[in-house]
């Protein structure tokens, strides 16, 4: 513990353009908690090569999520911002937690079977044992509380059942994570398929909305998605894209979803959606507005870099060398 503070730590990959999803499942938590925790916010470009990238490509998405993790409201002199590829600690960790691991736990995770299959001329062993890379991401900081998507689960577990088992063997190493899963927002669905959750990965531009969609973009993709013929605004499963909406709607203007029903009681889906893309706009544009600006000073988001990177590895440094004593690696002489 630092501060007497507990930790937080999470990422989000510099991969494809961040979404609707990644901004309401985790960013907009990571705004509203942090205050009060001791955290660590990475991008995490490491996680990416797991899928083949454009280096120019890769580095300048994360330079994008960087800033925008800053533009979404995390100040950098209390939030520790920093990239996952400046801290060797993440990869040193991660071998040591692989021997840790077993084949059959790193078979059931869904992402990697989705993933496998979506990438099938590419199932490498980093997308194999990705879960544990992102185990060490999370316990190299003793990390308390881990703030995510529900998609993203399955990963948490992995994790706690990892650290319980190193510390069952070596004693108390590592603090066992919990997940922080927000109340509203934890998956937001695809727009043109309510039954997938929105994602990056997409092929349908019109299927999720980016964070850096203008605001006429985010109000037509709103007048496209998929309803029902119900005509009526509940939050029921058995209305999946109407429930979609009601929880983006709720999430962005704070309402519960039986005010929201109220509100929209007698009133069209042409109405409705227009208040969702615009609830929508009103979260997103002073987000854009401030990314903007941000981009245009360079030394000030070096700076940040720089000093971020110093802090995480100096934390993480702390965490490997107490692992490397216990596994038995010899000591370094200074
Ligand atoms: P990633 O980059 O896919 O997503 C980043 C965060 O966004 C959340 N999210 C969603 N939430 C609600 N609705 C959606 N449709 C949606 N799509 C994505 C994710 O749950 C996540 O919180 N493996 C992680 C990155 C990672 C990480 C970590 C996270 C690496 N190491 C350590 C936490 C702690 C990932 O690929 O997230």
């Amino acid at each position: 513990m630092l501060n007497d503070k507990k930790i937080l730590f999470s990422g989000m990959q510099a991969t494809g353009n961040l979404t609707l999803g990644n901004y309401l499942g985790a960013l907009k938590n990571w705004v509203t908690i942090s205050d009060e925790y001791e955290t660590f916010y990475s991008v995490v470009d490491m996680h990416s090569i797991t899928v083949r990238q454009d280096p120019a490509e890769l580095r300048k998405r994360a330079r994008t999520l960087l800033t925008l993790y800053i533009a979404a409201g995390l100040d950098p002199e209390k939030n520790c911002i920093y990239y996952q590829s400046h801290v060797s600690g993440h990869a040193e960790l991660a071998w040591i937690l692989n021997c840790f691991t077993y084949m059959g736990e790193l078979n059931r995770m869904t992402q990697f079977k989705d993933k496998a299959a979506k990438h099938a001329d590419n199932i490498n062993a980093g997308l194999f044992t990705y879960p544990v890379l992102m185990a060490a991401d999370i316990l190299l900081y003793q990390t308390d509380v881990v703030p995510v998507g529900v998609d993203q689960m399955q990963h948490l577990e992995l994790t706690r059942d990892i650290a319980q088992r190193f510390n069952s063997i070596y004693g108390d190493v590592f603090t066992i994570p919990e997940a922080y899963i927000g109340k509203v927002g934890a998956k937001i669905m695809s727009l043109q398929d309510p039954s997938k959750k929105m994602s990056k990965s997409d092929e349908n531009v019109n299927a999720s909305i980016y964070l850096m969609d203008d605001p006429d973009t985010i109000i037509r993709k709103f007048k496209r998605a998929v309803t029902d013929s119900e005509a009526c605004v509940r939050y029921s499963e058995e209305q999946p894209g109407i429930k979609n909406l009601l929880d983006i709607y709720c999430a962005c203007t704070g309402k519960t979803p039986a005010e929201a029903e109220k509100e929209f009681e007698g009133k069209g889906y042409g109405d409705f959606k227009l208040a969702v893309g615009e609830s929508v706009v009103g979260v997103l544009k002073p987000l854009q507005d401030r990314f903007h600006d941000l981009t245009k000073n360079k030394d000030y988001i070096d700076g940040v870099i720089k000093n971020n990177s110093e802090k995480a590895n100096y934390f993480a440094t702390k965490t490997l060398r107490k692992v490397q004593k216990k596994v038995g690696f010899p000591e370094r002489i200074r």
